[in-house]
């Protein structure tokens, strides 16, 4: 029988998944005024495995609990990355965080980005503000599997420059030849001399096949739409789209309901969703 340690290796104690295993602040780096990215590690070294796009429950004693995307290297199963952007009580008491704290961890839950079903075929990454944290182990993998894949294209929108997030790997990856990576800024400020307007007036302009094309989205649920109706435009199928949803979570296990989205548990059956899935609940506001 596996032990504790070696489950926790494969990334999923599912005999105990309202026990938070404890893991050290490693690294913390600021990416913008309000979000950072800290590096998690157990003290034995053990890690935890993860799949692009699964997320971990990251508890903070006395304060609260919440759902955070890997945004990691699934390579490195050593180091959870978790990149949060600070918006409310637990975020922001996140932030506070120093080098050596603990913080628990549940997970990684959710269903994965269809890397798999990806294999042979071009892929199109767009992504909104936070969204590319989520999407950042999806494109380690692509890339550590280059020969894999088709055409692999990233859309990255932000509100300004100054939220631009791992703005360093941006410029690595845009300067590959095998990678077409294109970011836009809602507003430019500053000396910012690229791409403005949101991010669906990047899709007219990709070259790819559509027939053939898988696209992940990932973003504020408004992008996500208008994502989705550009990418129909240029005949995608609806069945390979898929999108990443976000909403309130207590168990992340299926338990609470709280994560409800029409007929599913975002926490069980998403969070990535194929859109033919779940078109009917996309369209309709605030379910
Ligand atoms: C599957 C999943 C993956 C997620 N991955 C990430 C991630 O990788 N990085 C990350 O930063 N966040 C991520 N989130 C969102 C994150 O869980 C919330 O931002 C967090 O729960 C807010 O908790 P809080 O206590 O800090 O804020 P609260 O005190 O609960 O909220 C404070 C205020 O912020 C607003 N708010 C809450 N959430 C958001 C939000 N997402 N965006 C804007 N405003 C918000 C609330 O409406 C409220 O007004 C994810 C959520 C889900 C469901
Ligand atoms: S968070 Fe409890 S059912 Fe999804």
């Amino acid at each position: 029988m596996a032990t504790t340690l070696e489950k926790i290796k494969e990334g999923l104690d599912r005999s105990q998944p309202w026990m938070p295993n404890l893991f050290r602040v490693e690294r913390i780096r600021k990416e913008t005024y309000d979000t950072f990215t800290f590096d998690l590690e157990t003290s034995d070294g053990a890690g935890c495995a993860f799949q692009p796009g699964q997320f971990n429950m990251l508890y903070i004693y006395g304060v609260g609990e919440v759902p955070i995307s890997i945004s990691g290297d699934p390579k490195n199963s050593r180091t959870l990355v978790h990149t949060i952007r600070a918006v409310g009580t637990v975020t922001k008491n996140m932030r506070q965080l120093k080098r050596g704290d603990l913080v628990g961890v549940r997970g990684p839950f959710g269903r994965p980005w269809p890397v798999e079903d990806a294999k042979g075929h071009d892929v199109i990454i767009v992504a909104g503000g936070i969204g590319l944290a989520p999407l950042r182990p999806v494109i380690y993998h692509l890339l550590a599997h280059r020969e894999q894949y088709g055409k692999i294209i990233l859309h990255y929108g932000a509100r300004t420059p100054d939220d631009i997030l791992f703005r360093q790997e941006l410029e690595t990856w845009r300067a590959r030849f095998d990678f077409d990576v294109q970011v836009t800024v809602d507003r430019s400020t500053g000396s910012w001399q690229g791409n403005v307007g949101v991010v669906t007036l990047l899709i007219p302009k990709a070259t790819f096949d559509p027939l053939q094309t898988i696209a992940m989205v990932c973003g504020p649920e408004i992008m996500m739409r208008f994502t989705v109706l550009e990418l129909l435009k240029r005949d995608l199928t609806e069945e390979n789209i898929f999108l990443s949803g976000e909403r309130n979570m207590k168990c992340g296990i299926g338990h609470c309901g709280h994560c409800q989205f029409g007929h599913l548990f975002v926490c069980n059956d998403g969070p990535v969703f194929r859109y033919s899935d779940t078109a009917d609940l996309f369209k309709k506001r605030e379910i």
